[in-house]
């Protein structure tokens, strides 16, 4: 990457970091006061086999990475870095719901209510051992029945708010963060992969009605859901391009990092009659420079092979998640997976529903190659910690003064469900 201009004044910097099951990748940007579009500055990433399905396995192989990964795009960047985001992709991601309710006494509500029914959720969801990575309200409710997206101003007997919780599980993040901080880097925030993916290639229209983000990692499969802007659902799968590449090795009889690169250049998710015809060139398991040819039908076989098994676990999950009728139409594929030339129209016989590329947009300077799928965390990452903006599990608000004479009566009532 060219060097850029230099750090003008007001301009913060953001460095962010995606830990995947295969790659480990930096990214520096700047913000301006008056920007609203991050400039990449600085980015680096690595091949990594220190994490296995999206958890720490070798935690020296990660944090060698990721201190590399920085250094290259600290010098890029022609910065020091200490604070980072870093991506968190499995260690048992989950999403639910979590209901509090309060006694409006059947006046109006007014936004000391609402601040206070917020604060009340804050403080009495236990995550029980778990980590919240974020957490929104997303529907209130009045007097157990009426839903309502904005409840400002309507009279009510009881209000309650069901908040949105995504939360991991403590180990292996801890994991995690051990290894970036063994990189002498500070973890400033952690934010959910599918969360950061969603910001770089989901529209908000997208969001609003219905949507599946399905991220086709190297050692897992995310899928995310999303209706009326919020993520409802979330569900992985341990399997992912690396099960393509280890069945494409073993039905050609060829090393893994030739499969690899088989895949990805002359790999296919369509079959095609020609592919009968063409001939491909194959690297021995001998080693050696010994080559030999086989019908490129047989590479699109292996990979469609693993894609069916794949993709029907895909589509049950949409089917657990509730996933299905007319607001289930779209899908989003994304991850480095997404990159197979006809994976979006296999998907699209294989789901029946519209299937598109989902390919990161919100950066400038970011270079041109890395524009894939694979970058849609990273690219997520560098949006929401240029934000600045305190999730509303972080937020706390000292505005709430009980307005005198309106009821509250103190009762909460909290139920938690699966949490
Ligand atoms: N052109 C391509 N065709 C097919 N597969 C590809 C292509 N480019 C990348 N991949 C596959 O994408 C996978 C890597 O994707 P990605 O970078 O999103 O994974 P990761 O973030 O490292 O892993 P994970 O999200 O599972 O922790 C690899 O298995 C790789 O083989
Ligand atoms: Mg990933």
């Amino acid at each position: 990457m060219s060097r850029k201009p230099a750090k003008q004044r007001g301009e913060k910097t953001v460095a962010v970091l995606d830990v995947g099951s295969s790659k480990v990748a930096a990214l520096i940007a700047l913000v301006g006061p008056d920007e609203d579009v991050p400039r990449v500055i600085g980015m680096h990433q690595l091949a990594c086999t220190g994490m296995k399905s999206g958890l720490v396995a070798d935690l020296a192989a990660v944090e060698s990475a990721v201190r590399q990964a920085m250094d290259k795009a600290e010098r890029n960047a022609g910065v020091t870095v200490r604070d980072v985001a870093v991506s968190v992709s499995a260690g048992g991601l989950e999403s639910d719901l979590a209901t509090v309710e309060v006694d409006i006494g059947g006046q109006r509500i007014e936004r000391a209510d609402l601040d206070h029914v917020h604060d009340e959720a804050r403080a009495g969801i236990e995550p029980e051992g778990r980590i919240v990575l974020h957490a929104e309200p997303a529907l209130y409710t009045l007097d157990g029945q009426n839903a309502v997206i904005n409840p400002l101003g309507l009279h009510a007997e009881t209000l309650a708010v069901s908040i949105n919780i995504l939360s991991a599980e403590r180990a292996p993040m801890q994991n995690l963060e051990m290894a970036v901080r063994s990189a002498d880097l500070n973890v400033t925030s952690k934010i959910a992969a599918p969360v950061a993916a969603a910001r770089a290639c989901l529209s908000a229209q997208e969001k609003a009605l219905g949507v599946a983000l399905v991220d086709l990692g190297a050692g897992r499969t995310n899928i995310a859901i999303f209706a009326q802007g919020l993520m409802v659902g979330f569900s992985s799968i341990a399997m992912g391009g690396e099960d393509v590449t280890q069945d494409v090795a073993s039905a050609l009889g060829t090393p893994p990092y030739a499969a690899e690169r088989l895949k990805a250049l002359k790999g296919s998710a369509s079959a095609v009659p020609r592919d009968n015809h063409e001939r491909i060139d194959v690297p021995g398991l001998q080693g050696g420079d010994s080559l030999y040819q086989r019908p490129r039908a047989e590479l699109v076989h292996a990979i469609r092979g693993r894609l069916d098994v794949l993709f029907a676990l895909i589509d049950e999950r949409f089917e657990e998640l509730g996933f299905v009728g007319p607001r289930a139409r779209q899908v989003v594929l994304a991850g480095g997976g997404a990159a197979l030339a006809g994976i979006a129209d296999y998907a699209e016989g294989i789901l029946g529903r519209n299937v598109r590329i989902g390919a990161p947009s919100g950066l400038t300077g970011f270079p041109e190659q890395q524009q894939a799928s694979a970058f849609n965390v990273l690219t997520g990452l560098a949006l929401m910690a240029s934000e600045d903006q305190p999730d509303f599990w972080q937020q706390k608000t000292t505005t709430f003064v009980p307005a005198e004479g309106s009821g509250l009566s103190r009762m909460w009532r909290l139920l938690k469900q699966n949490i």
